[in-house]
């Protein structure tokens, strides 16, 4: 058993219908592979349906299942809704929603004009209560059981310098996983966040680490498990959360990222860095005021 495979039993999410946004590309289109293999059927959407079209191909001959590609903009309300309508039309019903489309990039905060801030937001935040609030008001009035699982970041609780507008955005999308987690219970919908720690793609590592910077801060030495991530890691957590083995599971934020959050946070975790002869010679130091 390795945590390179998949972890579910085959028919985990059998029959059941997967809207995945930003589904084309990097985390996304993981997990919607992961999806398919457990039975699925899985609606890929994002802004580049030409991307779309060839994932889909992809997937599909990868694993045998259904994937409709969808063009849709998240930031868009009639876009959303006539996303929703076609992926009704092609498959009947809508059993689960994972918001995963996101925009980030560094930058000094006081570099950004007002319109770049918004665009973060906009995707982010507006992007997910739009596709949130359409899957909804659907699930509510036809009285349909629902899913939603919100990709977060470790920021979302601890802030972060330099990405200001995402960790506004996601701070507001874990809010809205907790709120609704409550509120919503009522009508069997459930509402759970993954927080990903460092996982290797193209979209996000040309916009956080562009250049030479993925050789400077070497991602894994802010891991204590010193790796980054591997894809079917967050696929088998995904998979569990949108599947009815989680169903007590609701309002949870779940971080999956080799502890990097705490090994940032902790405050005498940079003693990590000392070597044992050190710890000798310091240990000697103390115990000698103590005794002194
Ligand atoms: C300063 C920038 C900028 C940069 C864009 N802008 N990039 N400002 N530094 N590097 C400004 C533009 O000048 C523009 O300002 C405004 O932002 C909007 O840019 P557009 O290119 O017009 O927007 P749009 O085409 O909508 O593209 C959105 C985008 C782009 C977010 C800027 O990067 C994108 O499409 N991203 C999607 C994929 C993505 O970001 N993936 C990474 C997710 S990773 P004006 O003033 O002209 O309006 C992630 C990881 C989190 O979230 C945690 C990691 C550990
Ligand atoms: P990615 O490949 O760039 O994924 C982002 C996706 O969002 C793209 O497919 C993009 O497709 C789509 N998108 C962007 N703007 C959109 C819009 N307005 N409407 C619809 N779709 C839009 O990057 P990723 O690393 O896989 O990120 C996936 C998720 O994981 C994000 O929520 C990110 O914040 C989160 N995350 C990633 C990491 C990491 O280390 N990779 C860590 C923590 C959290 P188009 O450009 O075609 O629209």
């Amino acid at each position: 058993m390795k945590y390179t495979e998949g972890m579910l039993q085959n028919d985990a999410l059998k029959d059941k219908v997967i809207i995945v946004t930003g589904g084309g590309s990097g985390l996304g289109k993981a997990m919607s592979r992961y999806f398919l293999t457990l039975g699925a059927k899985v609606v890929i959407t994002s802004r580049n349906l030409e991307k779309l079209k060839a994932t889909a191909l992809e997937l599909e001959q990868l694993t045998g299942g259904t994937v409709l590609p969808l063009q849709c903009d998240v930031r868009v309300w009639s876009e959303v809704e006539q996303m929703q309508k076609d992926s009704l039309e092609a498959f009947g019903r809508i059993d689960v929603l994972l918001n995963n489309a996101a925009g980030n990039f560094i930058s000094p905060t006081e570099r950004l004009t007002h319109s770049a801030f918004d665009s973060i937001l906009d995707i982010v935040l507006k992007g997910t209560k739009n596709c949130t609030l359409a899957l909804g008001k659907y699930w509510i009035d036809n009285k349909i059981p629902g899913t939603v699982l919100n990709i977060v970041t470790t920021y979302a609780w601890t802030g972060s310098s330099y990405v200001v507008p995402s960790a506004c955005a996601k701070a507001g999308v874990l809010a809205m996983t907790r709120s609704l987690a409550v509120e919503w219970a009522k009508y069997n919908i459930r509402f759970n966040a993954i927080a990903p720690g460092p996982f290797p793609t193209k979209g996000a590592w040309e916009r956080l680490l562009p250049g030479d910077l993925a050789e400077k801060f070497d991602m894994r030495k802010k891991v204590p498990l010193r790796r980054v991530g591997e894809h079917q890691e967050l696929a088998n957590l995904a998979a569990y959360l949108v599947s009815d083995y989680s169903a007590y599971m609701n309002g949870e934020v779940v971080t999956l990222d080799g502890g990097e959050w705490l090994q940032g946070a902790g405050q005498f975790n940079m003693l990590e860095e000392l070597p044992s002869e050190m710890w000798d010679m310091l240990e000697a130091m103390v115990k000698a005021k103590k005794n002194g």
